[in-house]
């Protein structure tokens, strides 16, 4: 892992409150995996101020250029800073953190489910396997939600919509419309990230079908180094910190609260 100071190359608005960040950072794109994050803050006069960084998902890698892209939402303090800076400025990263996916040779037909801003580290692993057959489940709460389908439709990864308020694709959850479409075309493995309900839901669903496969988890992160045991989650296997054992668990692994 490493600390550094990134260019911005370009930032791009994607939507009500979403942004997109090409940065210079060839130290870390040599080595990020997909499904692995850094931790982003602002360089600023705060510089000193580690509570500010906060963990963004790789959405690609970039190592010829030596770039990482990520997505965000601006939700707080933090996601609000970064996203006040423009192209030409730096932001203070930290990383490649976290384990990655691992994706089992034998994984054939392999369903892809994200939840609102889970999609960027499931781009970067369709983007890394091109020969691997995925299908995208996207799901919002409305169309602006849906981030960068130009970016999927590229790859020639196929992609089902789905909406709370109905405005794009099937209306309803997105875990509803995997369900459907699961029991037409069978899927051999099931990858997600999203928020805890959805991934609680996909787990359900993987083990009534008899589905292996991994989920990504959100957690509230202080150090972000393995050191603060602030981002905890019940496993299995015991309590695993998100940040350095994880994002990544196998999906039966997690025990969710109710
Ligand atoms: C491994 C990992 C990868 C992530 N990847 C992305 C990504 O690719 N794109 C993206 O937009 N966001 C991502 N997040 C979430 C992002 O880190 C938070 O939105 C960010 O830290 C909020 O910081 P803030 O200072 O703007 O908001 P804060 O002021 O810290 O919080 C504002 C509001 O957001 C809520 N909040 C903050 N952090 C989280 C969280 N982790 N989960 C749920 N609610 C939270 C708080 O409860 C509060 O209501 C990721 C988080 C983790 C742990
Ligand atoms: S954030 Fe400190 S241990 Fe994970």
């Amino acid at each position: 892992m490493k600390q550094t100071e990134a260019l911005i190359l370009e930032r791009t608005a994607l939507g009500p409150g979403y942004y997109y960040y090409r940065l210079l950072c060839p130290e870390l794109a040599d080595k990020a995996k997909p499904g692995q994050f850094i931790e982003i803050k602002a360089s600023s006069e705060e510089t000193l101020d580690p509570l500010l960084s906060r963990p963004i998902s790789i959405y690609r890698i970039n190592p010829e250029e030596g770039s990482l892209a990520v997505i965000f939402k601006t939700v707080g303090r933090g996601t609000r800073r970064i996203a006040a800076l423009q192209r030409g400025n730096k932001v203070s990263v930290f990383g490649p953190v976290g384990n990655g996916f691992m994706l089992p040779e034998e994984a054939g037909r392999i369903a892809l489910i994200a939840g609102g801003i889970g999609m960027p580290p499931l781009f970067s692993l369709a983007e890394r396997y091109p020969e691997k057959d995925f299908t995208l489940f996207y799901g919002g709460r409305s169309a602006t939600d849906l981030l960068a389908l130009d970016a999927w439709e590229q790859l020639g990864v196929p992609y089902k919509l789905a909406t709370d308020d109905g405005s794009a694709g099937f209306h309803g959850l997105v875990t509803s419309l995997f369900e459907r479409e699961h029991l037409a075309a069978s899927f051999d493995y099931v990858i997600a990230c999203g928020p805890k309900p959805m991934l609680k839901a996909v787990q359900q669903l993987a083990a009534r079908f008899r589905l292996p496969g991994a989920i990504s988890l959100e957690a509230y992160m202080a150090c972000g180094v393995g050191a603060c045991l602030g981002c905890t989650c019940a496993t299995s296997k015991g309590y695993r910190r998100v940040c350095v054992d994880g994002p990544v668990f196998e999906i039966s692994e997690v025990t969710f609260d109710d």
